[in-house]
């Protein structure tokens, strides 16, 4: 029976909190970087869900590991271990630095869980005063009541009473202004490698090795968040290994459960240390579904050719927006690494960057992005070359649309 998706979207105001304002169609089917809304429309997935869906939409692979552990075993509590936590444990183990592995299920979760060892371990081994936690402005590390403080985003963190304290906001790749916060007092540094929601913005190597050195010679823990630029995402299977730069912590979300809830922190023994029974926990933690399909995902993901194949694709897409920079002139730069990749709109379109996501998706194109003046692209790792033209012809629709009816952009809300 198909429903009438005026009334279908009507019910989405009705009945869920507004925290969201969705674009006018609802997506029933998906596969590869393809997707389709009810009345049958396609659109090109250049968005993969924020950086989620590494491996596309109902990929066969995950669909079978899904399909395989549903009919053994859903859920235990932590009070069991299960198999496919186990596996995936070993995995991440082997192939990083970390000795130790920590599941649960967001990001926000992830970054929760470094955090509070962070602290641990600084109590433990220094005392209670060493708990400054330096984060950076513009950062993004979820949206619980300590990460969303700990984030660089005062919008975000705003008008919810008073915030945890000794967290400090630095500027990003700006080593004089670190190096005024960072003492004797500080437990950890937590930064995303490439701020993601913050505008696609690379930290630059110089910066990432004075901060690890910093962190050295304060005692501080250096959390990496790899939560949007890990797992593949930049053509390397983790963010640290592009710079070759040892933190203490990461963490990791969105890709490494490709559209299951699914995320992880990761650490060496000596840190990890910090935490023993009933310190920390979480109930939906190392479920055996997710961790099922993590442990095929992250065998696509680490293998070689997927990996090579995200750097190719940088450049194809790199290419294509220049091509469309070239006739339109609406970009200032293009940012990023892999297959995430930052458009900054130039100085006469600035604040545009949501009603550009409305265009392209009347347009055909599901784009997303960064802040108000930049364009994201963060598709599947596995979209095909066809799929990247036929995507990159909507956008130029798109930017074509949006340069001859610039004035009327205003109307669209
Ligand atoms: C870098 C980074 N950290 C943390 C988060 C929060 O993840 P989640 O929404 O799964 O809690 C996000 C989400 O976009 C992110 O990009």
């Amino acid at each position: 029976m198909s429903i009438n998706p005026k009334t279908k979207f009507k019910d989405f105001y009705k009945y869920i909190l507004p925290l969201y304002s969705p674009q006018n169609k609802i997506p029933v089917k998906g596969y590869g970087s393809t997707i389709w809304v009810q009345d049958g429309r396609d659109y090109i997935d250049f968005s993969g869900g924020i950086a989620v869906n590494a491996l596309g939409h109902s990929n066969p692979v995950l669909l079978e590991a899904l399909k395989e552990q549903s009919k053994k075993v859903w859920h235990v509590s932590n009070s069991y271990t299960n198999e496919p936590s186990l596996c995936l444990a070993k995995k991440l183990v082997k192939n990083t630095f970390a000795d130790k592995v920590f599941f649960c299920s967001s990001g926000a979760e992830a970054n929760e869980a470094a955090l509070k060892l962070s602290r641990r371990y600084a109590y433990n081994h220094f005392g209670s005063k060493k708990n400054i936690i330096i984060s950076f402005k513009k950062s993004f590390h979820g949206r619980t009541f300590f990460t969303v403080n700990v984030g660089g985003k005062n919008n975000y963190s705003h008008g919810f009473g008073p915030s945890p304290f000794c967290i400090i906001h630095a500027e990003f790749n700006n080593i004089q202004n670190f190096r005024k916060v960072i003492n004797n007092y500080t437990c950890a540094v937590i930064i995303e490698p490439i701020q993601g929601e913050g505008g696609i913005n690379v930290a630059n190597y110089s910066f990432l090795k004075q901060l690890r050195n910093l962190c050295k010679i304060y005692n501080a823990l250096l959390i990496f968040d790899e939560v949007q630029c890990g797992m593949g995402r930049i053509g390397k299977l983790f963010t640290y290994m592009h710079f070759k730069i040892k933190p203490d912590i990461i963490t990791l979300a969105k890709s490494i459960g490709c559209g299951f809830p699914l995320a992880a922190m990761l650490t060496t023994n000596k840190v990890g240390e910090a935490f023993s029974i009933g310190v920390h926990g979480s109930t939906y933690g190392g479920n055996p579904l997710a961790c099922a399909v993590g442990n095929i995902a992250f065998d696509v993901i680490s293998n070689k050719e997927v990996l090579s194949g995200v750097k190719r694709k940088n450049k194809l897409l790199k290419q294509h927006i220049k091509r469309i920079n070239l006739e339109f002139n609406i970009f200032k730069e293009v940012r990023g690494l892999g297959l995430l990749i930052g458009i900054e709109l130039n100085k006469n379109y600035i604040n545009i960057g949501r009603k550009i996501l409305k265009v392209a998706f009347e347009n055909g194109l599901m784009l997303l992005n960064a802040g108000p003046n930049v364009l994201r692209l963060a598709p599947s790792l596995l979209i095909s070359i066809e799929e990247i033209e036929e995507g990159m012809s909507r956008l130029y629709t798109t930017i074509k649309c949006i340069k001859q009816n610039f004035k009327y952009l205003e109307y669209l809300c």
